[in-house]
């Protein structure tokens, strides 16, 4: 999206699905689900796209990023895997809320939030810009697990880069 670059390694929910129970199970579990669904005061449903619903995205290299993007499904509930102690490692997810543009990343006053291993956050993803920084050394990683949640009134969109990514 807008040429922002993306350099990491990907596992898409295709793939998990054919390796993993647990992953799969997690994703659909009734009370994370409920969890979900109360934290966005709306009904949290499951996407249908096997390749989106759950993805692994691992950033292990010097340079390695996640650039500005916004998600085709409303939410995301990442899952911190492993991620630098330090802020300074880089690996920080940069973020506007209701983001007219990507280039609001840039432009405007822009929020940054540091997560460690064991960490979670649930993001407004279609509608907020975000982005993740690089890592500024070699031998630290940062791995996440995305769960997309979709709401029943909510558009569904499959845009290419997700399909080059995840595909
Ligand atoms: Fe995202």
């Amino acid at each position: 999206m807008d040429d922002s670059p993306r350099h990491m390694t990907t596992l898409g929910g295709h793939v998990i699905a054919e390796t993993s129970r647990l992953v799969p199970e997690l994703y659909a579990d009734p009370e994370l689900l409920a969890l979900v669904s109360g934290l966005i005061a709306e009904m949290a449903l499951p996407v249908h796209d096997p390749v989106e619903r759950h993805v692994l995205n691992i950033l292990h290299r010097e340079g390695d990023t996640h650039g500005a993007h916004t998600d085709d499904h409303p939410y995301a509930l990442v899952m911190f895997l492993e991620a630098p102690d330090s802020p300074e490692d880089g690996g920080l997810l940069e973020y506007v809320p209701g983001a007219t543009s990507l280039r609001d990343l840039t432009d405007g006053p822009t929020r940054t939030a540091h997560h460690r291993a064991g960490d979670a956050y649930l993001l407004r993803s279609d509608t907020t810009a975000h982005r993740v920084t690089p890592l500024t050394r070699a031998g630290v990683r940062r791995t996440v697990l995305n769960f997309a949640y979709t709401t029943p009134g909510a558009v569904p969109r499959t845009t290419p880069s997700a399909r080059s990514l995840y595909g």
